[in-house]
């Protein structure tokens, strides 16, 4: 069964592609691995990934979507069909449903923490509040299971209401007032950081490329984050390319949707370390750079409160716009698939994720050691199901790139690209070559941590 539907307008795609990829890797990810591994140096490897394998998949994700016009794993069924290829290329759209279902059930957990510290800042609860009162406010967090439940299931339900209702009205709807508020509000903290804080340091930081700092599992870590902020390998840009109008050119959209995502990473990086810097405060916190560092520099800055919580509306904000791309895909193979409504077959995903995001929340207090896991692997569930992501996004990018660069023949690819000779050329080469041998190098980051 094709789906007739196309969004709206030529350039909705755009709107939700970026949605979808700027999100908590932006806001949170980013900016801890940067501070983590030395700033500059990571950020020219990230960039470098980025251009020369994350454009040419993004592309590649959206013409298979767009060529297909059907969800994910329905779209590879039909085109393993129509190409006479090996039906063992389906597994593409298997993995990126796996994978959408197991990040969702985090991605809710922890955009559920943001929840938190938005209470916590509009509130004046951490104003001038110590540093070690601070910390250990995160600590009582994540040592309560019931909130950090309540947290996870309010924002799920939210994200699953707004997929509910269609792709139109919900999807369409929700991101074209979302979207241009969040810019409103990144602009707004990035100049109160500028001004308040320290931005000659976060400069410095951010863009002084020294090598020195960078390990090999830095440039490996940074090109894991080039998947995971791109959306790519899982699905999501494939769900939301199957709508995408036949008008609108897949190269320029691919460009557009790398570089908004790369300077709205810059941008929180930018406005945070400032922040952190201009608080006398380190950068290298991992995880707990927003959740721990920030809250503690923002309750000594003037208008800090108002300020801190406004920052955190927008990790929600973002986090939400990704969120609804993790249902879509399994969500309208549900429809099409087993010809449900789309309010039962959204309502079925959230139920099944949420459910398993009590893994994650349990991760973080009363399993947080002594399970299975940590017996088998050295890690908690929750680490766990992180690490199965860590490898599924870069195999589902891996095999994306084969079966657009091998399979699909050149013709159709012309087609749909509506490119020249030259840009094709170089597309397919990074696709058939480049991006195997880069995800052949992030695999080495993460296979060898099974033993833990
Ligand atoms: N790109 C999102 C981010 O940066 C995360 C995400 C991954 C969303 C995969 C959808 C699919 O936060
Ligand atoms: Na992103």
């Amino acid at each position: 069964m094709t789906s007739s539907k196309v969004w709206t307008h030529k350039g909705t795609f755009l709107l939700a592609a970026v949605g979808s990829a700027v999100g908590l890797g932006n806001l949170w990810r980013f900016p801890y691995l940067a501070g983590e591994n030395g700033g500059g140096a990571f950020i020219l490897i990230y960039a470098l990934t980025i251009a020369m394998v994350g454009i040419p998949i993004l592309i590649a994700e959206t013409l298979i979507g767009r060529n297909s016009r059907r969800s994910p794993i329905m779209g590879m069924a039909h085109l393993t069909r129509t190409h006479g290829a090996s039906s063992a290329w389906r597994v593409i759209g298997w993995m990126g449903a796996a994978a959408a279902f197991i990040i969702l059930s985090f991605y809710s957990v922890i955009a559920g923490w943001a929840v938190h510290y938005t209470g916590l800042m509009f509130s004046g609860s951490l104003a001038g509040a110590s540093a070690e009162t601070i910390s250990g406010s995160f600590d009582t967090l994540l040592g309560s299971p019931g909130l950090l439940l309540a947290y996870h299931s309010v924002f799920i339900l939210v994200s699953g209401l707004i997929v509910g209702m269609g792709i139109h009205k919900g999807i369409e709807g929700g991101l074209r007032f979302m979207m241009p508020a969040l810019f409103l509000i990144l602009v707004i903290v990035l100049g109160y950081g500028l001004v308040v804080g320290d931005a000659a340091a976060a400069f410095s930081f951010l863009f002084t490329f020294n090598f020195d700092d960078l390990s090999l599992e830095g440039w490996l870590e940074a090109m894991g984050q080039s998947f995971f902020t791109l959306s790519l390998g899982m699905g999501a840009i494939m769900a939301y390319g199957a709508y995408m109008s036949s008008e609108a050119s897949l190269t320029r959209t691919a460009f557009w949707i790398a570089a908004v995502d790369t300077l709205i990473a810059l941008m929180a990086g930018l406005a945070i370390f400032a922040i952190v810097f201009g608080s006398g405060l380190e950068a290298g916190q991992g995880p707990g750079l927003m959740f721990v560092t920030l809250p503690i520099a923002f309750a000594g800055l003037p208008g800090g409160a108002i300020l801190g919580g406004v920052f955190f509306v927008l990790v929600i904000g973002a986090a939400l716009t990704s969120a609804i791309s993790l249902i879509e895909p399994v969500a309208a193979w549900l429809v099409e698939r087993f010809s449900m409504s789309r309010p039962a077959a959204v309502a079925l995903m959230v139920v099944l994720c949420w459910a398993l995001g009590l893994v994650t929340v349990l991760s973080f207090n009363l399993w947080s050691e002594g399970t299975l896991t940590h017996e088998l692997f050295g890690k908690s569930p929750f680490d766990v199901l992180e690490f199965i992501t860590n490898i599924l996004m870069p195999l589902g990018g891996l095999l994306i790139a084969l079966f657009a660069g091998w399979t699909l023949s050149r013709n159709e690819v012309l087609r749909e690209m509506n490119t020249s000779e030259g840009w094709f050329k170089l597309w397919q080469f990074l696709v058939r070559f480049v991006a195997p041998t880069a995800v052949a190098f992030v695999f080495l980051r993460t296979i060898p941590q099974v033993e833990g």
